[in-house]
């Protein structure tokens, strides 16, 4: 079958007119969903409305727990014949360093099994930061230009870490910063230990796109749900910009979609607003 996205049937159209002027897309929206299967849905119905029409869509990836219901998604509208992703390019936000990359435990292997395979992807076009060379800080670099040179990311899939991290900038990232080695803190390194068996240590480093790296890709779906990412969602919607959420630079992108359960929207002073502008967008 032929690469292509056609025009398919979208649960959130945004298209407001207000005070004359045509409103395609609100900068940061927020959608609340009564759960996580609904998150993954609406957050599936965003990506295709983004990438429809590319010819080779650029998508970039995040791993862990919370974009799994919108990988499903994606795979079961695959399965379905919907839509194919096997021209799509993919790039990986981050990867630990000191893992190799066959290791099941490495984020190359997790993309492999969680993305490429359930959404048919082609493997030879999807990248993930080298953490296993010996020369880190111009394989990163290299990554930033491999980026650039297919044409930029159309679609980032984020995830926010309990203290606020997208990819692994941890509080106190710089806002420009370019994909590098960071440091893991304590507490990321906690809370992915449920990946690592007993006896195994959850690695200290990783290599990860910036937060500079990130803004630079044209629209952004940010995905997260239970309680425990509360304090992080209510901080980088309605906190002030800053570094200690590095999260809160999204408020400046110019077109996020953020997702997020009941249990996740738990912190929000105004969910009641966003609910109110979501019921009228809809
Ligand atoms: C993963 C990544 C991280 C995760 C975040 C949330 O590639 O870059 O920012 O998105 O740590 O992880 P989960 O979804 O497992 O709670």
């Amino acid at each position: 079958m032929p690469c292509s996205f056609p025009r398919r049937n979208v649960h959130f159209e945004f298209n407001m007119n207000i005070f004359g002027c045509a409103v395609k897309e609100p900068v940061m929206e927020v959608v609340i969903c009564s759960d996580e299967q609904q998150v993954g849905q609406v957050a599936a119905n965003r990506v295709l409305r983004w990438v429809e029409g590319l010819a080779t869509p650029v998508l970039g990836l995040a791993t862990g727990s919370s974009p799994l219901a919108l990988y499903n998604e994606l795979a079961r509208r695959v399965e379905e014949g919907e839509i194919d992703f096997s021209c799509g390019i993919g790039f990986a936000l981050d990867e630990y360093v000191g893992i190799d990359p066959e290791n099941p435990l490495s984020y190359r292997q997790t993309i492999l099994r969680t993305v490429v395979e359930p959404l048919r992807m082609d493997p030879t076009r999807v990248r993930v930061p080298n953490g296993f060379t010996p020369d880190l800080a111009a394989a990163a670099l290299e990554y930033d230009r491999a980026i650039a040179a297919a044409g930029g990311v159309d679609v980032q899939v984020l995830g926010i870490g309990s203290n606020g991290h997208i990819g692994f900038n941890e509080p106190t990232s710089s806002f420009a910063s370019r994909t590098r080695v960071k440091t893991l803190t304590e507490q990321t390194r906690a809370d992915n230990a449920r990946f690592f068996g007993e006896g195994e240590r959850v690695p200290t480093h990783c290599v990860t796109q910036g937060l500079g790296t990130i803004m630079e890709a044209r629209h952004v779906v940010m995905v997260a749900t239970g309680r425990h990412k509360a304090r992080a969602v209510t901080a980088m919607i309605e906190g002030p910009v800053a570094a200690v959420c590095p999260a809160s630079i999204l408020q400046f992108h110019p077109s996020v979609l953020v997702v997020v359960d009941e249990a996740a929207a738990t912190g929000l002073n105004h969910a009641d607003y966003f609910r109110h502008v979501a019921d009228i967008l809809i």
